[in-house]
């Protein structure tokens, strides 16, 4: 692997634990608006501190993100639909890998439809991508959207479109836990990540799935909601970073996220 390539990937993987937190803020991108998201930068600046790398779309990028601010940018390249569509996989590069470039971003990403009506279509513009990626030393990240579809949420459907990913040759791969997450994880020669979904009715959920994703073999998260829709964001992505990069129990990341909450924090957590 060229230089370049490696060491953006280093940016976003932490070598010192071969795991990452990203921290998902692209959802306007189609949902518009999103709760607790309407201000990005009023989201964003009191996370980034415990963001591994942050997502974001161009727009938000220059709008909201502080170019003085370190963490590694995911930049979010597709798009082309919205919520008020039936069909959101008709997608397209919105982005270009020039200004992907000219933005000093760490990695792009795009979401690819596997099964729907515009699969081909999603398929091609990732393989486009990946093409330039590789001339620019840029790292792919493929996610494997389901949209409105989520009983696809299964490891049959989910290790064929990681796969297919992978085959394509992108560096990385974001997709859903699910049953039997090994098995996708097994067919899926590129590190994964996996996204939270729609907010989880309690805290000891999102901890259980980030633990059980660590544990069959995810390299971290890419989580957006389950997050900062948290009435304490920060104490949330703080104990998701001590289950990631400290291997902590559910149980210790429950306790953890009290003693967050209430102020009492350990700082032995922070920042690894
Ligand atoms: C969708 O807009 C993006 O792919 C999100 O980045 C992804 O779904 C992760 O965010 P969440 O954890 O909220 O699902």
């Amino acid at each position: 692997m060229d230089w370049g390539m490696s060491n953006r990937i280093s940016r976003m993987i932490k070598p010192s634990t071969g795991h990452s937190v990203m921290l998902a803020c692209d959802h306007g991108y189609f949902m518009g608006p999103t709760r607790k998201l309407e201000n990005p930068r009023k989201t964003i600046e009191p996370l980034l501190p415990f963001a591994d790398t942050l997502a974001v779309t161009r727009g938000v990028l220059r709008t909201s993100v502080d170019p003085k601010w370190e963490t590694p940018i995911l930049l979010r390249v597709s798009g082309g639909a919205s919520i008020l569509k039936e069909d959101l996989s008709d997608e397209e590069i919105t982005t270009s890998m020039k200004d992907a470039v000219r933005l000093n971003v760490t990695s792009v990403a795009l979401s690819i439809f596997v099964g729907s009506n515009h699969e081909k279509q999603s398929l091609v513009n990732l393989s486009r991508l990946v093409d330039e990626g590789e001339e620019y030393g840029m790292p792919v990240m493929a996610i494997t959207a389901v949209g409105k579809e989520l009983e696809k949420r299964d490891a049959k459907y989910l290790a064929l479109a990681c796969r297919l990913a992978a085959e394509i040759g992108v560096q990385i791969v974001k997709t859903y836990y699910c049953e039997n997450f090994s098995r996708v994880v097994d067919g899926t020669p590129v590190p994964l990540v996996v996204a939270g979904g729609p907010k989880l009715n309690t805290e000891m959920d999102v901890f259980n799935l980030v633990h059980n994703a660590l544990e069959d073999g995810a390299v971290g998260v890419d989580m957006g909601r389950n997050i900062w829709q948290s009435e304490h964001p920060v104490a949330m992505i703080r104990a998701i970073r001590a289950i990631v990069h400290e291997r902590a129990s559910v149980k210790d990341a429950l306790q953890f996220f009290e003693d967050e909450k209430k102020g009492k924090g350990v700082e032995s957590h922070a920042h690894v």
